[in-house]
């Protein structure tokens, strides 16, 4: 299938560009690299040893993005990941959010009833459960107020899929990540923050490298079992092959509904201080922290049931926390290598 993925330069984006390669599909990419560079694109080159189409497009300019699907009459389905997800800077600056995330997605939307796509996977976030208590979350917990502006557009870019999917003949899925985090095992694709990192695994990693003196944790008197907050952390790759699984199973016609949801979590709830653990232990470093202040926004725990993408997607973790954190160490250091070329 020749798949149109948007925000192809982005760090999940990019794994997903390599994982629908490396499952025999064609690739055509568009991003406005407003928040990325080509570095990750050249990695996917590198990797299967081939040119991406790419083209540098702001989605939220629909005539630019219409010579694209113009370009490639044979797009059959669409990934979109395009989007800017800083969370504090969505508090700051709401509007660039909405319109941004919105605008693009309306865009897009509007391009698949046109050309009649048949089958659209839109990046959505555990972020639209907020604080849930009902945990693990399945993908019928109740959704809550967001914490943030960005969560917002993805609670609202979901309404917008479901409410178009009532009188189009196209397919969609919405994916629920969790916590994405480690690289691809090449070490040719991971994580390059944009800006001052906020998440904690490039954090850990920088405080590893010397780049930061210490990590705080945020929060450390919640009521978990050690008092830290706790996320389903996924590996990157394991999230980019859910995308590829969501296309096939459209494509067979598996699906029930004209608009369904997943989790894509591991199903497993891991503390801060397990993930500063998990680290030191797999990659011998030692990191330096100290407990501080609860982060305003933070819930204090969430991580998925993910029975349901299991069982209709076929889906199936591959890479445990060691893997998260061994990938990502690694992926740092060819990074800082290819820094001193
Ligand atoms: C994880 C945990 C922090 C930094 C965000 C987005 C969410 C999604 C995933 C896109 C939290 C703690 C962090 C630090 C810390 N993004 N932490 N010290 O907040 O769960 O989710 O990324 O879809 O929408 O909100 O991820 O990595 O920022 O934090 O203690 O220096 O690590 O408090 O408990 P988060 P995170």
């Amino acid at each position: 299938m020749k798949v149109l993925v948007t925000g192809g330069c982005g760090y999940i984006g990019a794994h997903t560009l390599a994982d629908l390669l490396e499952n025999g599909h064609e690739v055509v990419n568009i991003d406005s690299n407003a928040r990325s560079n080509t570095d990750l694109l050249q990695g996917v080159e590198q990797l299967f040893n081939r040119p991406i189409p790419s083209y540098r497009i702001d989605l939220c300019d629909k005539n630019a993005v219409k010579n694209v699907f113009l370009e490639h009459p044979e797009i059959e389905g669409i990934i979109h990941f395009a989007a800017f997800k800083t969370v504090p800077e969505s508090v700051e600056k709401p509007l660039m959010y909405y319109r941004n995330n919105l605008l693009s997605l309306i865009n897009l939307l509007e391009l698949v009833e046109e050309f009649k796509i048949p089958h659209f996977v839109f990046s959505s976030s555990c972020s639209v459960y907020g604080n849930t208590t009902d945990l693990p979350v399945t993908e019928a917990t109740l959704r809550q107020n967001a914490e943030s502006p960005y969560g917002n557009t993805k609670k609202i870019g979901e309404d917008i899929i479901e409410d178009l999917s009532k009188t189009s003949n196209s397919d969609f899925i919405s994916l629920r990540y969790f916590n994405p985090i480690g690289a691809h095992p090449s070490a040719l694709l991971g994580e390059i923050p944009y800006g001052k990192p906020q998440n904690l695994q490039p954090i850990i990693i920088e405080t590893a490298k010397g780049q930061r003196n210490k990590l705080s944790v945020f929060g450390y008197d919640y009521p978990t079992r050690d008092g830290t907050c706790i996320r389903d952390y996924i590996h990157v790759c394991d999230v980019a092959h859910a995308h590829t699984l969501a296309l096939t199973y459209l494509q067979k016609k598996q699906n029930t509904y004209n608009y369904e949801i997943f989790n894509i979590g591991s199903g497993n709830g891991v503390s801060v201080l397990e993930m500063i653990e998990a680290f030191e232990t797999t990659t011998k470093q030692k990191l330096n922290y100290e407990l501080v202040d609860r982060r305003p926004g933070d819930v204090e725990a969430i991580y998925a049931n993910n029975s349901k993408t299991r069982e209709k997607l076929g889906w199936k973790p591959k890479y445990n926390l060691n893997d998260m954190m061994l990938t990502a160490w690694q992926w740092n250091n060819t990074l800082s290598e290819r820094k001193q070329d």
